[in-house]
Formats: structure tokens, C-alpha cells, sequence
């Protein structure tokens, strides 16, 4: 296992950035950030005597170090995934302790993967383009030169010009949120200089900026609190955003407070995103990016900002150290999400996100068949190995469910929830790898807890969970099955009628699903898809006559629909449907860019017809993001195709 970041190939154990001042400004015309970045470093050696920065497809135009302009700074050789490091030489050796600042002006360019430059096109209002970045997990260097790795946790402050509103993952502190839109100023047309400050120390994936037509609204905060927040997004989608979550976002934040301790980024907006941004969710801090496909009109999907405001504890305060321990953020989150749903739900609710997880989970592993490195908790990658081939379910649900068998083991919730609270109390603004968190753990129980808690830690099959691969958890769990159950017992009865060859004998009717929320729904969905031995197509035409799942508008359901028809013999009848849906020929007229959902069906689409899965692919290409391009060529085994920018 390495311990230093097999991502970078910055010198940040020799020093440290500790502050960065951005100068940007935003030229849509060309598609490119130009600027400056001027690190604030602090050497942690003696005789140190060179600074190296991570960097992808910038242009690097010049660098000053403590204000004079060196001349020999040197990009280093293109590193296919982690880029080129930019040597910079100091003028005087540093001494441990002793800080430099470093100016670097540059330009990012086209081919980069961190910023994508929408046109009007391809956003709500059709009238003014559209910027978003996506830095998690190796592309703030395509940003701007930085110690890309999550061990170094920095503050940073920024000015930006721009003549469409900007959003960044910190505090505005000019112009006011809640003013006037770009200032009163002319959209599309007047320069503003939008200010920011972000106080608290974040690693450099979390670095993150938007710039579009935006408009704002406020939530209501529960009475006594010092933070706000509220959401971001085209006027367009204002008020169905504003719908969606208003009622939840302020009180699921609270009762992550209670639970974790208080929030420290001072602000909490959402950012609702165009349909090409890749993930469900992305949780920048002070200002967590969402897809559009949460707009499901009955809040049901809100579940993703209680993951995403959980990363402000478990992520974004206690950090995991590199991509082997990326578990720490996604696996703890994801458990803590689904203690919040207890909290503020049921536990029946707990237990049917854990139903989902789980499925997802056991897909995740069969995916990965091939390659059993990637079904580990703790990945040893090699050298400038790409953490975005790795990128599962498995750091999310492995993780949560080793949580999870802990809690249980050392006695439930009662006894867990307070060493949670020290955990994160005790890493607070720190990046840790898997063996300081456990540490810990054992640490607390031997301090706080009993002899038989600590005998509970010694059966754990520790190695089996962190450090083995296989196609199962280590241990079955059990969850609780109140909302699963009815969503169970209709699939079954479905698959129980599989031998009935006259249609006209089945005993199912579109009311069956009047009773099974959006996650039961789906729930229905994965089981069916689950069985061995699919429906008969005939089966399937009924089932969709009943229940239209091939004309909904929720993403969730439509893909998992997809999934359970495009495995059976009724595929070649619907395969042209989820082709047409993915990139958006169809009614909806938008692509299904989060590869949550647009990657599956891509690759549910090529089992059934692997020509038309490529043809759909190369016609909407451009329209997907770059990062979900690359990873859909190597589903569709389009490998060696150049993606990006
Ligand atoms: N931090 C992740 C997204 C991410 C992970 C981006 C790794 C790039 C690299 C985010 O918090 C996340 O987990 N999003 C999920 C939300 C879901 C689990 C509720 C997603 O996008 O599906
Ligand atoms: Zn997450």
C-alpha cells in the first residue's frame, strides 16, 4: 500500500499550500479560465529547494516566487492520468516551518476535464451559456495548478470576472446573494468581479466554480442558526427547485448537526445543474452541485442532499488521505445518511435504502468480476492508476455495511453514535488513512467502552472486509424489510406467473403500485430484474401497459425499467426506446448525463445491440461530460478513443 497520494506527483510532504488567492477571469467566447493562482506554502523540511505542483492541459504563462519572476520553472513530461508537474525552483533554500508565496499566471485550455463549457443550447433558458466544474477526484489540476491530493487541506479566497453570475464553493462576500442578479448589472453582457472567501480548510477537490444565468432563493433556517441556506439555479427551474427542497434541506442539516456536531462552512446552497453534469450529487463545499433529475416533482430524491450535507462532516472535515481510502468519505457517508433517514423518517426507511444499496452493491462486484482489485474497501492502487476506473458502488455500500456490522457488533446506535461523535471531533480538518481510523476506534472503546466491547472488535474479520475482493459482503447483513416487503411480495407474485401463457389470465392491474412510493418502486423494479430467469416478453408488454414505466419521467425508475426489459427477450422491442431516451431523442429532449443512470443503460443497450449502443454513443457524444465519455468508450469497448474537451 503506498502511503503517500498515488495520484500526485506534487512534493507535498516536503510543503504544504496553506492558502490560495485566485485572480480569475471567466472568457466564454473562448472557453477558458484565465488568471492567476498565488499559493501561500509552508516548507515541512529543511533545505528544500523546489516547489511541484500538479497540473493538467494548463497553460503555465509565468511564475513569481515572493514577487520576482523565476525563469526556469519546467513542466514536466504528460502523465497520461496525472498530468504534468510544474518544477518550480526556489531562489533561497526554505527552512521546516518557514512559508513562500508562489504566483503562477496561466490558462486553462480546452482539453481539460475539470471545467465544461455549455452552450445556451444545452441549458434551461437556451440564452446564455453555462459553466460548472467537476474537481473530485484528480481534476482541480486542470483548474489551476495545486497540491492535488486530499492530504493537503488549504483556504482560499477569489476574485472572478465574468459577465454571467458566479457561484464557488465558499462564502460570497461580494456582490451580496441576495441581491439584485449579477448587481443589477446587464446578463450575458457587463463584467462583474464576484468575491469569495472560503475560511475553512478544504482539499483541492473541492474546489469548485459555476457560472450561468443563476438566480437565488432562501430557505427558512430553523430558529438559533448562524448559517443559511437556500438554492441556486436558472430562473427557469427556480420555482420547482425551490418546491423540491425547501421544506427539507435546513432540517436534514440540523439533524446532521445533532448528530455530528455543528456545521462549519457557514453557508449551505444547493446548485441545480444542466442534465450533462455526471453525478447525482457533488458536495463543494458551502455549496453542493445537484443534478436536475432530483426535480421529480414529489420530493422523493431528496435522499442525495442528505448524502451530500453529511459529506460537510464525513469528506469535506474528516478527509480520507488518498484514493486507497476514498471508503472513509463515501462509506461513512453513506451510512450516516441512512442513520439520518432513521432519525428523521423510520428505520423502516433506513432498511430500505440499505435494500437498495445492497443491490447495487452485488452489481457493483459482478461488474468488477475481471478486475477484483476494484471489489476492495481499501484499493492499493499503483502509481498514476486512474481512480475513476475504480469508481463503484463499493466504497459507498461495502462501506456503509462495515459500519454497519460494527455498530452492530459493539451494541447498536446507543453505544455507536458517541463514538462517532469523538471521531469526527478527534479528525476534524484532517486528512486519515484506514489504519488512523481504526486506531481510533479501538482507542475510544478501550478508553470508553468494556472488555466485551473490545473482545465484539476482535472478531471482526477485519482483513476480510478492508482488504479483500469477492462477489459478497463478508458477512450477510439483515435490514429492516417494512418498506421492501410489498414492493418484494408484487415482484414475486409477477415472477410466479411467468409460466401463465395467456396474458389475459393474469391477475395485475396498474393500482398495485398505488401504494408503493418512488424507492419501493424501485425496489419492484431490482427485484424483478434480480430473478434468474427473466419475464416473458409478453409478460413484460403487459407489465408496461399496466404500469407506463417506459414513458415516466422519473430517471430512477425509467433506468431500472430499462435494465429488467433490456436483459430479456422483449429487448429488441424496447432497446431503441432507452437509446433514444439516453440522449435525448425523444419527449424529454434532454440526455441522461448522470452516469448513474446513462452508463447502464449504454451498457444494457450494447448487450442487446452492440451497434446501436455505439451509434447512439457517437451521435450525443459531445453532449455528455467529458468524464462520463471516457468511462461509457470503455464500457462500449471503445477503447483508446481521446476523450475530453
Ligand atoms: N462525492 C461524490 C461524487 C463523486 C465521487 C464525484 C467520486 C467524483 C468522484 C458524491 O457525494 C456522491 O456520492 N454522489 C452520489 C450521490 C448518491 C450516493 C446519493 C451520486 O452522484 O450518485
Ligand atoms: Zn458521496
Amino acid at each position: 500500500m503506498h502511503e503517500s497520494d498515488p495520484t500526485s506527483q506534487s512534493n507535498y510532504l516536503q510543503i504544504a499550500t496553506k492558502h490560495i488567492t485566485f485572480d480569475w477571469t471567466i472568457d466564454f467566447d473562448n472557453k477558458v479560465i484565465t488568471g492567476t493562482a498565488t499559493h501561500e506554502l509552508v516548507a515541512k523540511i529543511d533545505d528544500l529547494s523546489e516547489v511541484i505542483f500538479d497540473t493538467s492541459y494548463l497553460h503555465i504563462e509565468g511564475v513569481k516566487v515572493d514577487g520576482d519572476a523565476v525563469q526556469d520553472f519546467r513542466l514536466g513530461p504528460k502523465h497520461e492520468v496525472m498530468g504534468s508537474a510544474l518544477h518550480v525552483p526556489l531562489p533561497r533554500t526554505l527552512s521546516a516551518g518557514s512559508s513562500i508565496l508562489v504566483e503562477i499566471t496561466y490558462r486553462t485550455t480546452a482539453n481539460g476535464t475539470a471545467l465544461q463549457f455549455l452552450a445556451k443550447e444545452q441549458t434551461q433558458g437556451k440564452t446564455f451559456p453555462f459553466l460548472f466544474s467537476q474537481c473530485q477526484p484528480i481534476y482541480a489540476r486542470d483548474l489551476a495548478p495545486v497540491q492535488d491530493t486530499p492530504s493537503v487541506k488549504l483556504t482560499y479566497s477569489a476574485s472572478v470576472r465574468s459577465v454571467l453570475p458566479v457561484l464557488l464553493s465558499a462564502r460570497r462576500i461580494s456582490p451580496p446573494s441576495d441581491g439584485p442578479a449579477h448587481d443589477g448589472k446587464i446578463i450575458g453582457k457587463d463584467e462583474v468581479v464576484y468575491t469569495y472567501d472560503q475560511p475553512t480548510p478544504i482539499p483541492s477537490y473541492l474546489l469548485a466554480i459555476a457560472a450561468g444565468n443563476f438566480q437565488y432563493r432562501s430557505f427558512q433556517v430553523p430558529d438559533g442558526k448562524q448559517w443559511k441556506s437556500g438554492v441556486w439555479s436558472e430562473p427557469e427551474l427556480m420555482d420547482s427547485s425551490f418546491w423540491e427542497f425547501s421544506r427539507d434541506t435546513a432540517s436534514f442539516l440540523a439533524a446532521a448537526e445533532n448528530l455530528a456536531g455543528p456545521y462549519r462552512f457557514g453557508v449551505y446552497d444547493l446548485l441545480v445543474l444542466p442534465p450533462s453534469f455526471p453525478y447525482g450529487g457533488m458536495e463543494n463545499p458551502c455549496l453542493t452541485f445537484v443534478t436536475p433529475t432530483l426535480l421529480a416533482g414529489d420530493r422523493s430524491l431528496t435522499g442525495v442532499v442528505i448524502h451530500e450535507l453529511t459529506h460537510s462532516w464525513f469528506g469535506n472535515g474528516v478527509t480520507h488521505a488518498h484514493a486507497s481510502h476514498f471508503w472513509l468519505n463515501e462509506g461513512w457517508t453513506t451510512y450516516v445518511e441512512r442513520v439520518l433517514l432513521q432519525i428523521i423518517h423510520s428505520p423502516a426507511h433506513r432498511g430500505l435504502s440499505s435494500v437498495i444499496g445492497h443491490k447495487a452493491l452485488l452489481d457493483a462486484l459482478a461488474f468488477f468480476e475481471d478486475k477484483p482489485k476494484y471489489q476492495k474497501l481499501v484499493i492499493d492502487f499503483d502509481y498514476g492508476e486512474n481512480p475513476d476506473s475504480a469508481y463503484s458502488r463499493v466504497p459507498y455500500d461495502k462501506g456503509a455495511n462495515f459500519l454497519l456490522h460494527i455498530e452492530r457488533t459493539l451494541g447498536g446506535l446507543e453505544v455507536f453514535l458517541p463514538y462517532v461523535k469523538d471521531y469526527i471531533a478527534t479528525y476534524m480538518g484532517h486528512s486519515i488513512t484506514t489504519e488512523t481510523w481504526k486506531n481510533h476506534l479501538y482507542a475510544y472503546f478501550q478508553k470508553n467502552g468494556s472488555e466485551g466491547q473490545i473482545k465484539a472488535l476482535n472478531s471482526i474479520d477485519w482483513d476480510a472486509w478492508l482488504h479483500q475482493s469477492g462477489l459478497h459482503l463478508p458477512v450477510e447483513m439483515e435490514y429492516d424489510l417494512t418498506l421492501a416487503n410489498p414492493a418484494n411480495a408484487l415482484a414475486d407474485r409477477w415472477y410466479e406467473s411467468r409460466h401463465t401463457t395467456d396474458i389475459s389470465k393474469l391477475d395485475f392491474e396498474s393500482s398495485d403500485l398505488d401504494n408503493l412510493d418512488a424507492n419501493q418502486r424501485a425496489v419492484f423494479l431490482e427485484r424483478l430484474e434480480s430473478y434468474n430467469e427473466s419475464l416473458p416478453a409478453g409478460h413484460l408488454f403487459h407489465f408496461d401497459k399496466l404500469y407506463t414505466f417506459s414513458e415516466t419521467l422519473s430517471t430512477e425508475i425509467r433506468f431500472r425499467f430499462y435494465a429488467l426489459v433490456l436483459k430479456s427477450q422483449a429487448a429488441i422491442y424496447f432497446v431503441q426506446g432507452a437509446a433514444n431516451w439516453v440522449i435525448g431523442a425523444d419527449d424529454t429532449g434532454v440526455i441522461k448525463g448522470r452516469m448513474k443512470f446513462c452508463r447502464p443503460v449504454f451498457r444494457g443497450i450494447f448487450k442487446a445491440n452492440p451497434n446501436l449502443a455505439i451509434s447512439t454513443f457517437r451521435q450525443a457524444q459531445t453532449q455528455f461530460h467529458p468524464i462520463a465519455q471516457s468511462l461509457i468508450a470503455q464500457d462500449l469497448g471503445l477503447v483508446g478513443l481521446r476523450v475530453g474537451g
